[in-house]
């Protein structure tokens, strides 16, 4: 048993570390930033690997045992364990992805993607904030405690992702498989943001599910003159952008008839804490450079809009033609990408099936409707009172020298519902990207300051955590 004055001394000398080797592991970021683990990409396939690759390594040279590269139906899974915090210590399974969204329009980064960039105490790359860069504050957090006690106050499992950005679809498959490498205690994912940028750290307690279409309307046989066959034959992109516009009400509903059956409303306790929150509608809209806020769901506060109700959005519509000048056709098809954001009760898979169903149902009989499922995940609810949740405020507010907040997230990230429904192990979602740091966007950034301030806080983290008994912690 280590007594709590060890425990300080300890803390203290890993952070220590940090702050001393602080330009070397920037150094190391970027070399990791550097590789392009674009997972929706398969021209990027070895890259992604090489990435996972890369974990693994470092995994193994920080004493991490069992660092393991696992084939999945797509992108590898990265493994490993350090067990040896002693008896009645409890285990931690950290979950982030090491994929990252494809970097175009290229031509809008101020320097490319891969090539990162130190400007403003911030770090510029795809990949800084969402995920990569929340990666690797865990593996120097850990080499912090490694390198100075020798030791970590927890057990720690690692899980590491290479498909999140392009809907998780090998995790649930390996969650069954191996349940023996996941097996803890509570998760800790790392793959959220912080309350602002102002150095106010979140701990999240939300996350929306989704599900994701693609819809293809098929006319003639092949584009015809839209004088010749104009008033005679349907075209196709006027049908899917009539059905698409029938899919929102004047209420900014989505109309799929049984959307919103399990949408679990929101209680009077939950709508104070969404409006005791601080939060600038004017500056948000300045900042995401919009007008105004939409008016969306009625009856909703834009806060409560992001995050705890559903959402439907066109993602991408194509067809025809987009060339220059003009061709008076009538397009043999159109098609577009669609998807809706989820909240607690709802069931991607069921809401999968009524979105195709009905869409197949107000399709005229001019068109042939084509439908697939491109992928779906389930939205998550953490609880408040879990015991781990004190204790990452503390280490947050250590880290950050301000108490965290209390936020739901718009995003998703379909491991945290996939491990309470398989395992049974509820997650604390402490995350360290900005906010406004361009996730999915170009010129994607993490500020030095949340990255320090996080790093000091997964230190804090492990042994506020490892203060607790195993029973303690599990609630
Ligand atoms: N890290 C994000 C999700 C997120 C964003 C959480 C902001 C908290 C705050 C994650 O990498 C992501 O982008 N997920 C995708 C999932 C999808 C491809 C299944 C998303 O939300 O679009
Ligand atoms: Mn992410
Ligand atoms: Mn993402």
């Amino acid at each position: 048993m280590t007594s709590q004055t060890d425990t300080v001394r300890m803390t203290d000398a890993a952070l220590d570390y940090l702050r001393e080797h602080q330009d070397q592991h920037l150094a190391q970021l970027d070399a990791f930033l550097s590789i392009p683990s674009v997972s929706a990409d398969p021209e990027r396939v070895a890259d992604v690997r090489r990435t996972a690759e890369w974990i693994v390594d470092e995994l193994s040279r920080l004493g991490i045992e069992r660092a393991t590269l696992h084939e999945t139906s797509h992108h590898p899974i990265v493994t490993g364990e350090w067990l040896k915090a002693g008896d009645g210590a409890p285990t931690v399974l950290v979950y982030c992805h090491y994929d990252v969204q494809p970097a175009d329009p290229l031509e809008e980064w101020i320097r490319p993607p891969f090539e990162p960039r130190h400007e403003n105490d911030r770090v510029y790359a795809r990949g800084a904030g969402d995920d990569k860069g929340q990666l690797f504050m865990h593996l120097k957090a850990v080499e912090a405690w490694m390198k100075t006690a020798g030791r970590l106050p927890v057990n720690l499992r690692f899980f590491f992702e290479g498909d999140e950005e392009v809907g998780s679809e090998p995790i649930e498959q390996f969650i069954s498989d191996h349940a023996e490498l996941l097996q803890a205690d509570v998760c800790v994912v790392s793959d959220g943001d912080t309350f602002d940028d102002e150095g106010t750290p979140a701990i999240g307690h939300g996350l929306r599910g989704i599900a994701y279409w693609e819809v293809k309307v098929h006319g003639p046989r092949q584009d015809v003159h839209s004088g010749q066959y104009g008033g005679g034959v349907d075209n196709p992109a006027n049908v899917l952008v009539r059905m698409l516009a029938s899919l929102t009400d004047a209420d900014g509903r989505f109309t799929v008839p049984g959307f919103y059956d399990d949408v679990r409303e929101l209680t009077d306790d939950e709508r104070a804490a969404y409006a005791s929150l601080p939060f600038d509608e004017r500056a948000w809209a300045d900042e995401t450079g919009v007008a105004q806020p939409m008016q969306g769901e009625a009856g909703y506060t834009l806060r409560e809009r992001l995050s705890a109700r559903p959402t439907f959005d066109v993602n991408g519509l194509w067809g025809g033609y987009s060339g220059e000048g003009s061709k008076t056709i009538i397009p043999a098809w159109a098609a577009a990408k669609i998807s809706t954001r989820l909240v607690p009760d709802q069931d991607h898979r069921k809401i999968e099936r009524q979105v195709v169903d009905h869409l197949k149902a107000i399709a005229p009989p001019t068109v042939r409707v084509e439908v697939k499922v491109i992928h779906g995940g389930a939205p998550a609810l953490t609880p408040l009172d879990h015991p781990g949740v004190a204790a990452a405020a503390r280490a947050l507010e250590a880290g950050f020298g301000t108490a965290p907040l209390f936020q739901r997230s718009g995003g998703s990230v379909p491991v945290v519902a996939a491990l309470d429904a398989h395992l049974g192990i509820k997650t604390l979602m402490v995350g360290f990207a900005n906010p406004t740091g361009n996730f999915h966007a170009p010129n994607e950034w993490m500020s030095l300051r949340n990255i320090r301030d996080g790093m000091a806080s997964l230190v804090h983290l492990w042994a506020e955590l490892g203060a607790m008994g195993a029973d303690e912690l599990r609630g």
